[in-house]
Parts: structure tokens; C-alpha cells; sequence
């Protein structure tokens, strides 16, 4: 599965988005060690702070399917002309399911896409590691 088929998923989820209050629409895609594919989009809150972004969803929707290793992962905005970069609680959320080597796309279609490593995005991370012992 190319990361173009990944981007598409990320498109057409975030037309699923919920977001009446930002108007922005975003969606994420995470391909699993194992080479599935699972996608989720941003649900906003008239209480704002309990809005959700969508690598959360994404991240919930994976583990719901039984899965827990992220590969990689894509993120797009809908009617956007940025690069969606991950917010700083979802670099960390993506920590959690995902080795430091892994590649973070975010994409402005399908052929226009950055690439940096969860590392690069999220330098000195806590992780799962450090709690392996306790
Ligand atoms: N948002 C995401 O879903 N992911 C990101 O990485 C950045 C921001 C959402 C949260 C909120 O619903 C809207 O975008 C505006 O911040």
C-alpha cells in the first residue's frame, strides 16, 4: 500500500470531520506494522477543550481493531494550502504506538508531501520505555 493510498483515506476521512467551530477539517491515516490501514478525523466540542483531533481518532479507531504498532502515519487538512503538522499532545500520542524512525507525512494531495521521523518532531520524547521496568 503506497503512501498515496494512505493520503487518499486521510482526504476522504476528513470529509467526516466534525468541526463547526474551526471550519477545520483534518484527517490522519496510520498503516500498522502489519500493513492495515486505519483513519479518523477531527470531532470538535462546544465545550472546546474536548475537542478531538484526528491522529487521536485514527489512534483510537487502530487499537480498536486489535492493533498497536504505527509504521507511519499520514496527516492532510481539507481546503488547505499547509502542511498539516501533528499538535504537540498527538506527536506524543503517536509516541506511544510508534518507534522513534517513524515517518510522519503531512500532505498538501497526493503527489505533495513532507516527510520528518517522529524523532525530528519530537525530540528527547518521554516514551513506554521509560515505564518498562516499574
Ligand atoms: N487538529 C487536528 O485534528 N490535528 C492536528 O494535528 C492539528 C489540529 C484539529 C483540532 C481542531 O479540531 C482543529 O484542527 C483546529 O485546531
Amino acid at each position: 500500500m503506497s503512501i498515496e493510498n494512505m493520503i487518499e483515506a486521510a482526504f476522504d476521512i476528513a470529509e467526516c470531520a466534525y468541526a463547526p467551530y474551526s471550519k477545520f477539517k483534518v484527517g490522519a491515516c496510520i498503516k500498522t506494522a502489519n500493513g492495515k490501514l486505519y483513519t479518523g478525523c477531527n470531532v470538535e466540542n462546544a465545550s472546546y477543550g474536548l475537542s478531538t483531533c484526528a491522529e487521536a481518532s485514527a489512534v483510537i479507531e487502530m487499537l480498536c481493531h486489535k492493533e498497536q504498532a504505527i509504521a507511519k502515519i499520514v496527516i492532510v487538512g481539507l481546503d488547505c494550502d499547509d502542511y498539516i503538522s501533528p499538535c504537540g499532545a498527538c506527536r506524543q500520542r503517536i509516541r506511544e504506538f510508534a518507534p522513534l524512525d517513524t515517518p510522519i507525512h503531512m500532505a498538501k494531495s497526493t503527489t505533495d508531501y513532507i516527510t520528518h521521523t517522529l524523532e525530528a518532531l519530537l525530540p528527547l520524547s518521554f516514551g513506554p520505555q521509560f515505564l518498562e521496568n516499574k
